[in-house]
């Protein structure tokens, strides 16, 4: 199961919203061009359930096969409307919505929870080997983590998405990691919001190699995991 984070634009809110803004003097082409965001944001939010259910059959094949599930869970997540227009505008992007589609990739985006490190390279080959993905990009931070100590597999890929007026591929933002490597994530997440804490430093130092340390010890889990 996936557990979504946010929920989607609903039309009907969004048109009377804009209705009420335009009485206010929204010029038509802001009201057309939200209207336009609304139909893309709804593409995004598809492209991400396609490859949601891709990486469900992919886990589920997988457990009939070895008996194992790669997957330990799944989160989903639309990036809010006003989350992207601050990634606009802070790589000074015109406020448009090709402009947005064009440069902003992780609209859509989908966190791969696995249970072994080993289980991350097996998503990856087993979802980019259908013929309808292709990865757009990929960054390989297990092997090569951030300085900060981060480890995750970041891909980009696109799948067709079939609408009543044709098909477009669509890219979809997803991170691949570890039952550690996430719950060390959220705790590094949860300091880089704590900036005015005179020990962050300290616990940014102590994070990094706590990453170093919790990667061996994956390792060795997964030793043995293999070895039964
Ligand atoms: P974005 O514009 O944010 O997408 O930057 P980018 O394209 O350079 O992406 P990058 O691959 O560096 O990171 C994208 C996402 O990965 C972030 O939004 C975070 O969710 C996550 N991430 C990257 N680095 C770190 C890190 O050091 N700590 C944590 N906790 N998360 C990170
Ligand atoms: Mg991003």
């Amino acid at each position: 199961m996936i557990n979504k984070r946010q929920t989607s634009v609903n039309i009907e809110k969004l048109k009377a919203e804009l209705t009420a803004l335009n009485a206010r003097g929204l010029a038509q082409v802001e009201v057309d061009e939200i209207i336009q965001f609304a139909k893309m944001y709804q593409v995004y939010e598809a492209a991400q359930n396609e490859v949601a259910t891709k990486l469900e059959n992919l886990d589920a094949e997988f457990q009939l096969n070895y008996n194992h599930n790669p997957i330990h869970h799944m989160d989903g997540r639309m990036k809010s409307p006003e989350s992207l227009v601050g990634k606009m505008q802070k790589k000074g992007l015109e406020r448009t919505v090709k402009t947005l589609t064009d440069n902003v990739f992780d609209i859509a985006g989908l966190r791969v929870i696995t249970n072994y490190i080993d289980d991350i390279y097996t998503i990856e080959r087993l979802l980019t080997h259908q013929s309808d993905v292709t990865v757009l990009k990929r960054k390989g931070y297990v092997e090569t983590p951030k300085a900060s100590g981060y480890r995750s597999l970041h891909l980009v890929v696109t799948v067709p998405v079939f609408l009543s007026t044709g098909v477009v591929d669509t890219p979809v933002e997803i991170q691949i990691r570890t039952v550690g490597m996430d719950m060390w994530a959220s705790l590094e997440h949860k300091l880089r919001y704590k900036t005015d804490d005179d020990r962050a430093e300290e616990h940014a130092q102590q994070l990094e190699r706590y990453a170093g340390e919790l990667f061996d010890i994956e390792r060795n889990l997964q030793a043995i995991h293999q070895d039964l």
